[in-house]
């Protein structure tokens, strides 16, 4: 009997360590285990520029709101180090994202970032809310695979360049907090 309580204790005793020893290994908000910032290109097709497009509209209902509501559009966006598009390319976001504002511009994207280099092979995907207007916008990442394997963050986009419905650039502020 007493050798039964015993056991129990530390059984008891053994769990509450390995839970705590877990805990312990919880992740570090102030401090992300890697940072780094891209940017992202995205040069519409026009039907007049398949040489240099990177994303197209494939469904543009008319007539719901003034802020393109139900518009859906695929990229295949390079992402470059620094803001010049030209720069070689380190990455693609590669997903779509769609229009959802009726009384303002607004947007939801889902692009997975597909890294291909001798430096990084793996990809991150970032999905949500992105309310185009605000000056910074704050996405999840909810995963990953090769060296992002298993990878949670977030990413802070910022508007840095729009030429009409023809152009824009995104820089992508990305904060991992948990790395294997
Ligand atoms: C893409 O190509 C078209 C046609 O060649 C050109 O007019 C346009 O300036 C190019 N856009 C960019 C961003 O280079
Ligand atoms: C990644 O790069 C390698 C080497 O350049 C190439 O053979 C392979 O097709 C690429 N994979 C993708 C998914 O682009």
């Amino acid at each position: 009997m007493a050798n039964q309580l015993y056991k129990q204790v530390l059984f008891f005793f053994f769990f509450f360590l390995s839970v705590s020893l877990l805990q312990s290994k919880s992740f570090n908000l102030k401090k992300p285990c890697k940072h780094f910032v891209l940017y992202v290109h995205d040069i519409a097709y026009d039907g007049d520029n398949k040489a240099n497009a990177t994303s197209a509209t494939i469904l543009n209902p008319m007539g719901l709101g003034d802020f393109d509501f139900g518009q859906l559009v695929l990229v295949d966006n390079p992402l470059t180090m620094d803001q010049n598009y030209l720069s070689e390319p380190v990455a693609r976001a590669q997903g779509f994202f769609f229009y959802n504002g009726m009384t303002n511009y607004n947007s939801w994207i889902t692009w997975t970032l597909v890294f291909n280099s001798t430096q990084h092979k793996g990809t991150m995907t970032i999905m949500g809310a992105n309310p185009i207007m605000e000056p910074t916008r704050v996405l999840s990442i909810v995963g990953g695979t090769g060296d992002f394997l298993m990878t949670r963050g977030i990413v802070t986009l910022k508007t840095k360049l729009v030429q009409g419905n023809k152009y824009f650039c995104l820089e992508m502020n990305i904060k991992l907090y948990e790395c294997y």
